[in-house]
């Protein structure tokens, strides 16, 4: 089964908005593996980023992850990867879709409440960045019989 990694930025908690988000998720039929709210140092923000280091949005972008706490989240559930990009919508706010959590949510590229891991590789990588060993929970939904034939 594919995981994903999920995070609320900063703009998302402080404006109350963590469980309309994780509420997204619940309600689609994920399951959530790991759950913390945490202040994201500089550095991590800087690795987690890695690809964006040459855009000139990039120190920017690293003073908003690292501006308050941020929700981390491991989620899992078949094709949850490319599924979980499609409930957060595109990266800019005012072109993504209706129903979706920035379309709904937001406005700026600069202040797009979540982030999504763009492939199975980085789902992956991001969940073993966030998530230290044991901070991860093996557990049965019981549901899912309800959720997947
Ligand atoms: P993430 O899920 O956060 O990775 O967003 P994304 O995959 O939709 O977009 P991308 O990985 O290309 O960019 C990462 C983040 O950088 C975006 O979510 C924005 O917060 C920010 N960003 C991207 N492009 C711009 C830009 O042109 N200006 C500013 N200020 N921020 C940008
Ligand atoms: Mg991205």
């Amino acid at each position: 089964v594919q995981q994903t990694y999920i995070m609320i930025k900063p703009d998302g908690v402080q404006r109350g908005l963590v469980g309309e988000i994780i509420s997204r998720f619940e309600h689609k039929g994920f399951t959530l593996k790991g759950l913390k709210l945490f202040q994201c140092p500089t550095e991590l923000a800087e690795e987690h980023y890695r690809d964006l280091k040459s855009k000139s949005f990039f120190p920017k972008l690293v003073k908003y992850i690292t501006s308050g706490p941020v929700v981390c989240m491991a989620w899992e559930g078949p094709g949850i990867v490319a599924a979980a990009r499609k409930l957060i919508g595109a990266t800019n706010p005012l072109q993504a879709e209706p129903g979706t959590i920035r379309g709904d949510l937001a406005i700026q590229v600069g202040r797009n409440v979540v982030h999504g891991s763009d492939s199975q590789e980085n789902g992956q990588r991001e969940v073993a960045l966030w998530f230290k060993d044991g901070e991860l929970c093996e557990w049965t939904q019981e549901i899912t019989p309800w959720l997947r034939e």
